[in-house]
């Protein structure tokens, strides 16, 4: 057996989220492992934004493909002309979802303070922030994972889900993201086991804190540029004492896509300098 991951040479990557902040660094490790990359985002000009840099060292084994994975339709059309350039498709990298401020509540605790100002609390959360965010995180990895699992049967194949920090305790002020993410380590094992028998692996990787665009808001005090006193908090119980980098995340990624890894299946592992661990004291 050889040791190390140049069984993703020439293997189909499908990539959702691919223009994000992490879909970036995942997309350039995978397309660096020699896979055929498909780079898949929503809105086109951000795609072929996106697309450019890997594309232009990468040529014709990268694919930029609008899909959305809220909608059916979007990622049958997708997985043909997939499968019409490149054929099956063997990883999926779910990595499409986030958090978003309408799903956020200003305050962590009800308390004597916020009593008269329930708006700040669960109370005041905007269903529709709630729906979306809970969609995008859960929907949009099922249905992903329906439309392109299928190529994978008796294949080989590896799905990786992106879980968070949340799923194993949740978070103040983010419950739709939390449950979300819960409900993510719980469909990983489902599958795990529903797909067992036909050689498809699904693993799920549970990023600690990294600060990013879509936590800045929480992390960061718009006016002074200091950490927040949630960032202050979240340092102090991270052993490691530092937020993560995005490429901290390649190892596992490479890891789990690669045969490497063939008996592992219905996993969900931390990368988080120690967060998870930490009791506090
Ligand atoms: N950033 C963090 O600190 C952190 C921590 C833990 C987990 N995560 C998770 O990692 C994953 C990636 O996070 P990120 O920081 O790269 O997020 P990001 O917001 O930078 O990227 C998400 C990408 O998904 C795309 N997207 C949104 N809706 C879509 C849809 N309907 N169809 C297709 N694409 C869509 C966006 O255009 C964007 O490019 C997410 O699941 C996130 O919840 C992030």
């Amino acid at each position: 057996m050889k040791i190390d991951f140049s069984d993703i040479n020439g293997k189909v990557c499908v990539l959702t989220g691919g223009c994000g902040v992490f879909g970036r660094v995942f997309g350039q490790a995978m397309a660096e492992a020699g896979a055929k990359l498909v780079i898949m985002d929503y809105k086109q000009g951000r795609c072929d934004e996106c697309c450019m840099d890997i594309f232009k060292k990468k040529g014709d084994s990268v694919l930029c493909v609008v899909g959305n994975v809220l909608q059916k339709d979007s990622l049958v059309e997708a997985k043909k002309e997939i499968n019409e350039k490149f054929g099956k498709i063997d990883i999926l990298i779910n990595a499409a979802g986030g958090n978003a401020p309408t799903a956020t509540t200003k305050d962590e605790f009800i308390d004597s303070d916020n009593l008269n100002q329930l708006d700040k609390t669960f109370f005041g959360l905007d269903i529709e922030g709630f729906r979306s965010v809970f969609d995008l995180n859960f929907l949009g990895t099922v249905l992903p994972t329906m439309v392109f699992a299928e190529d994978m049967i008796n294949r080989n194949g590896s799905i990786i889900n992106i879980s968070s920090m949340n799923s194993f305790r949740p978070l103040t002020k983010i419950p739709a993201y939390s449950a979300a993410k819960a409900s993510i380590n719980n469909l990983t094992q489902w599958l795990a086991v529903h797909f067992a028998k036909t050689n498809i692996r699904v693993n799920a990787i549970a990023p600690g804190f990294f600060l990013t665009k879509q936590n800045e808001f929480l992390l960061i005090d718009e006016k002074t540029k200091e950490l927040t006193a949630r960032g202050n908090k979240i340092i102090a119980q991270t052993p490691m004492g530092t937020f993560g980098q995005p490429e901290d995340l390649i190892g596992l990624l490479l890891y789990l896509s690669s045969d490497i890894s063939k008996f592992v299946t219905g996993v969900i592992i931390p990368v988080d300098g120690g967060f998870s661990s930490y009791s506090g004291v």
